[in-house]
């Protein structure tokens, strides 16, 4: 726990970002009713502060994903390890996630909820490292902050379960 951590992003300005997404959020959809999806565990804290800002009718669930172990991370397999509550046929969807990095885990979510036939599905990420991407089918329609390819804690984000509960986007300093 004796990481040094400089803070990337402040709590203000993380605040005052994730304000002005949930505002554009509630003008895009426009009145309609609109679902989140909370990608666990590190979506927790930018969903539950984003959800409260957002002027919809709004209604969310949960997911947990982990890749399907070392040697099948490039094929972007994942196994979904917590699924939805409730079904998405015919709803307006948006995807919660902290971080978008190289996109494989995501990339392959999509295609799985897809085929749940939602009415439409996109996908909102407080940060975004776009230099780690290698699958570049996955568009994000909401990034709070892009990043640098740096290790971020903090706001959700974890260095080996620590660090989410930082109220700020921090990065692990080399000592
Ligand atoms: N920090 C924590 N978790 C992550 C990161 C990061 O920079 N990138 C992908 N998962
Ligand atoms: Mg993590």
């Amino acid at each position: 726990m004796d990481d040094k951590i400089r803070i990337l992003l402040s709590e203000e300005e993380v605040a005052a970002r994730v304000k002005e997404i949930a505002e554009e959020i509630s003008r895009d959809y426009d009145g309609k009713p609109l679902h989140l999806i909370c990608i666990l565990k590190g979506g927790v804290f930018f969903t539950c502060e984003l959800a409260k800002r957002i002027n919809l009718p709004l209604t969310l669930d949960f997911m947990s994903v982990s890749s399907y172990g070392a040697g099948t991370v490039s094929s972007g397999i994942v196994k979904i390890t917590k699924d939805l509550d409730e079904p998405i046929e015919g709803k307006d969807v948006l995807i919660v996630e902290d971080i978008i990095d190289s996109g494989n885990t995501l990339a392959y979510l999509i295609e799985v909820l897809k085929q749940r036939n939602p009415n439409s599905i996109e996908l909102c990420t407080l940060l975004d490292k776009p230099e780690r991407r290698v699958k570049d089918q996955v568009k994000v329609k909401y990034t709070c902050f892009t990043v640098p390819d740096q290790f971020i804690v903090g706001y959700g984000l974890d260095y080996d379960q620590i660090y989410r509960n930082l109220p700020y986007i921090g990065v692990i300093e080399q000592q």
